[in-house]
């Protein structure tokens, strides 16, 4: 993929679970002039639908950005109950237990779904779905018009894992293990999809020491991000994790704007959907033929393997420190 140029800002449509990673990632890609983000889409995930889409408006709100609409997606999986909040990484509010403000404002009339058909068909070949959260909204979006995938620029995705363990199990990563059956239909749909998962966001650690200059960079967006970030590297420390964040959700936003950062693999993934031990595990074919068994027929999703971890975080971080 090329960066995305000042000239020409790269229309995205962000589908989230707001969730402390997600408002950095929100933020960054509002502070990026390369990107118009055209809406936010919302999902259960780290908190119950209606907490992240509270939320998603109060992020703008603090952004200044009353013009981004906000639609509500799904408030559970295709074909299983919601696993819960994960009250223990992002705080039962899904901001880290920071007190904020009211939202100003409803949600779009439209439910997620709907919104992303009615975004991609106003503007076809134009938009990039970024995914941030579990996959159900695109998923449904997709059953609704099977047609979908083909009117995209593409679908970049902070999810699942290639080469490296889960975080949510010893299997999979927690957006995948959130919604599989809803992740393994996304991953086979017949368009450009990248792949953001753990074998680079966890490679790449914005640490406490970098943490702590947020707070001195003085704008709205920094001062929240400020507030509830100890609280989220809290949760890495405590689980053995390193000083710092795993960079979650940011990474679509730096590989968007800089994909000379990253390495790259291409092979078709599918998810296991299956009801034991490996449920969420993103498998890519590596050795196998490609037309053979149940990758047959997929198109090669971009998978991330490698990372300037240094370079993404500074970038961020520069991005974060813009009035
Ligand atoms: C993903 O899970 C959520 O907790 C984060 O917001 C991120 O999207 C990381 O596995
Ligand atoms: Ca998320």
């Amino acid at each position: 993929m090329a960066p995305a140029s000042e000239g020409a800002p790269r229309r995205i449509l962000i589908d989230t679970d707001p969730g402390v990673d997600d408002a950095m990632a929100i933020f960054y890609a509002l502070a990026s002039r390369e990107l118009e983000v055209v809406g936010l889409t919302t999902v259960f995930g780290n908190a119950h639908v209606e907490v992240c889409t509270a939320n998603a408006i109060r992020i703008l709100d603090i952004a200044g950005r009353p013009d981004i609409p906000v639609a509500q997606g799904a408030a559970r999986p295709l074909a299983m109950p919601y696993r819960g909040p994960a009250d223990f990484v992002h705080g039962a509010n899904g901001l880290a237990d920071v007190t904020l403000p009211p939202p100003s404002r409803a949600p779009h009339p439209l439910d997620a779904a709907h919104f992303i058909i009615e975004q991609v068909d106003a503007a076809p070949g134009e938009i990039t779905l970024v995914p941030v959260g579990p996959l159900t909204n695109i998923a449904l979006a997709f059953l609704l018009r099977p047609d979908l995938p083909s009117k995209l620029a593409g679908i970049v995705l902070m999810g699942g894992n290639a080469f490296v363990p889960g975080n949510a199990s010893p299997a999979a990563e927690a957006n995948i293990l959130n919604d599989p059956e809803a992740a393994d239909l996304v991953l086979g749909a017949d368009c450009p999809i990248t792949m953001c998962g753990l074998d680079v966001t966890e490679a790449t650690v914005m640490s406490s020491a970098q943490i702590a200059t947020i707070s001195e960079m003085g704008n709205p967006r920094a001062r929240l991000a400020a507030q509830i970030l100890p609280f989220y590297r809290d949760f890495h420390v405590a689980h053995g994790g390193p000083d710092g964040i795993h960079v979650h959700d940011s990474t679509c936003i730096s590989y968007l704007l800089a994909p000379q950062h990253y390495g790259v693999r291409h092979h078709p993934v599918r998810v296991d959907t299956g009801w034991s031990v490996g449920r969420g595990k993103t498998w890519p074919t590596t050795r196998h033929a490609l037309s053979e068994g149940p990758w047959a027929g997929r198109r090669a999703v971009t998978i991330l393997t490698e990372v300037d971890a240094p370079a993404v975080v500074a970038l961020e971080l520069t991005r974060l420190s813009r009035p």
